[in-house]
C-alpha cells in the first residue's frame, strides 16, 4: 500500500507521456518553450508499463494519461493497449484535437470516462486562449465521444478576462447534454504568468451562478477534485475545483509520473524522485516509490497557505504545466 506520513493512502498514478503540445494554451506553456524533452530521456512504452505494474502491485487502481497532450505522444496507441491489460481504471485529460484518431484505441481499451479541456465556447476565445483555430474539431469530437457513450468531463479554467463572459453559456450546454462541465481556478505553474488578480473564485462563479438557476449541491465522489452541483432538470452538472480558495489536499489519494520518470508527490512539489534512471540501472523502484511519497507535505507541496493572494509565483519551485500534466 502506498502511504505517505499523514495516512493518506495513493491508488490514482497520473502518467505524463509527454510534454509536447499541439495547442498552445496560454494558462499551461510559457512564451520561453520551444523545446521538449529529447527522446532518450522520456520513458519508452515498456519503461512506462514496468513502473506502471510497480505502482499497482503497491495498491494503484487507477491511471490517468496526461501531458503535455496525451494524444500527440508516438505510440499512443501501443501504450494504451498495454496498459489496458493492467487491472486498472483507465481514462485520459486530452484537449480533445485528435480523439476522433485514437477513438478506436480509447474503446479498445474500455476507457469510459475522459477529460476535455473546453476553455471558451466562443470560436475566436477558443482560439485566443489555445493559440489554435481548431474549436470546431474538439467540439464534434466531445459530441463523438458522448455518441459512443464515453461520459465527458469539461475542463474550464476560470481566468479573469476570460470565464465572465462565458459562465451562463457553459452552464446552458448542461441544460440537454449529459456534460459535467468543472471551472477550475487559475493555479500558478512555473511562468505561466499567474497573478492572484485573474484567479476567478469558485465562490464568485456559484453566487452568479444563483443568482440565474436554482442550484442543488451533489454528493462529491470520493477523493474527488470536484465540488459537484446540479442544475434541476439539466442533463449534466457544473462543478469547481477549488485549489486556490479551498484546497482539497487532506483526501489527496494523487501520485505522479512525469515523461522523463521522475516521481511527483504533489502537483505542487518541487522534489521529484528519478525513478527512470533507477529503472535503467536496473535498481529497485519500489523502495524509491514509498520514500518519495512519504515526504509529501500536509497541503499544496507545502508551496503557499491557504491565501493565494499573498501568494508570490516567482518564489514556487516547480515546473511547468505543460510537464507536469495536471
Ligand atoms: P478525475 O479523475 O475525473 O477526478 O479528474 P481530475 O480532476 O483529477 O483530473 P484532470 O486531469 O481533469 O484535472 C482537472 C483539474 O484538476 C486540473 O486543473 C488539474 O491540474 C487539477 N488537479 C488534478 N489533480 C489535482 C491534484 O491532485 N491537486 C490539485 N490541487 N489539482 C489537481
Ligand atoms: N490552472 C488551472 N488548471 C489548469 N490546467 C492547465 N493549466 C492550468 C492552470 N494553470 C488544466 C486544464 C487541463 C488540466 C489537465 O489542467 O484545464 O484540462
Ligand atoms: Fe494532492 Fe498536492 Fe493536489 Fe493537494 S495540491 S490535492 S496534496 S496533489
Amino acid at each position: 500500500m502506498l502511504k505517505d506520513q499523514f495516512g493518506r493512502i495513493h491508488n490514482y498514478l497520473r502518467i505524463s507521456l509527454t510534454d509536447d503540445c499541439n495547442f498552445r494554451c496560454l494558462y499551461c506553456m510559457p512564451n520561453e518553450k520551444i523545446s521538449c524533452l529529447p527522446g532518450s530521456q522520456i520513458m519508452q512504452p515498456h519503461e512506462i508499463l514496468k513502473l506502471a505494474e510497480t505502482f499497482v502491485n503497491l495498491g494503484v487502481n487507477k491511471i490517468r494519461l496526461t501531458g503535455g497532450e496525451p494524444l500527440v505522444r508516438n505510440g499512443f496507441g501501443q501504450i494504451l493497449d498495454e496498459l489496458a491489460q493492467l487491472p486498472v481504471e483507465l481514462t485520459i485529460t486530452t484537449n480533445g484535437f485528435l480523439l476522433k484518431r485514437y477513438l478506436p484505441n480509447l474503446l479498445d481499451a474500455g476507457v469510459k470516462s475522459i477529460n476535455v479541456s473546453l476553455d471558451a465556447l466562443d470560436p475566436k476565445r477558443f482560439a485566443a486562449v489555445t493559440q489554435r483555430n481548431h474549436f470546431q474539431m474538439v467540439w464534434d469530437n466531445i459530441m463523438l465521444l458522448l455518441q459512443n457513450n464515453i461520459r465527458v468531463k469539461i475542463n474550464t479554467v476560470a481566468m479573469a478576462g476570460l470565464i465572465e463572459h462565458e459562465l451562463f453559456d457553459f452552464i446552458e450546454l448542461t441544460r440537454d447534454l449529459p456534460l459535467h462541465v468543472r471551472f477550475i481556478e487559475f493555479m500558478p505553474f512555473n511562468l505561466n504568468d499567474w497573478k492572484s488578480s485573474k484567479v476567478i473564485t469558485a465562490d464568485h462563479l456559484l453566487q452568479q451562478t444563483q443568482s440565474r438557476y436554482k442550484i442543488v449541491k451533489l454528493k462529491d465522489e470520493p477523493h474527488a477534485t470536484a465540488k459537484k452541483y446540479k442544475i434541476p432538470d439539466h442533463k449534466g452538472t457544473i462543478a469547481f475545483i477549488t485549489t486556490m480558495s479551498d484546497h482539497f489536499c487532506e483526501e489527496c489519494n494523487r501520485i505522479r509520473l512525469t515523461a522523463d520518470g521522475k516521481l511527483k508527490n504533489c502537483i505542487f512539489s518541487s522534489e521529484e524522485t528519478d525513478l527512470l534512471t533507477a529503472l535503467r540501472k536496473g535498481q529497485a523502484i519500489e523502495p524509491l516509490i514509498h520514500k518519495g511519497l512519504y515526504s509529501k507535505h500536509r497541503a499544496l507541496g507545502g508551496q503557499f497557505d491557504q491565501n493565494y493572494k499573498l501568494l508570490n509565483p516567482e518564489a514556487l519551485k516547480n515546473r511547468s504545466m505543460i510537464s507536469i500534466g495536471g
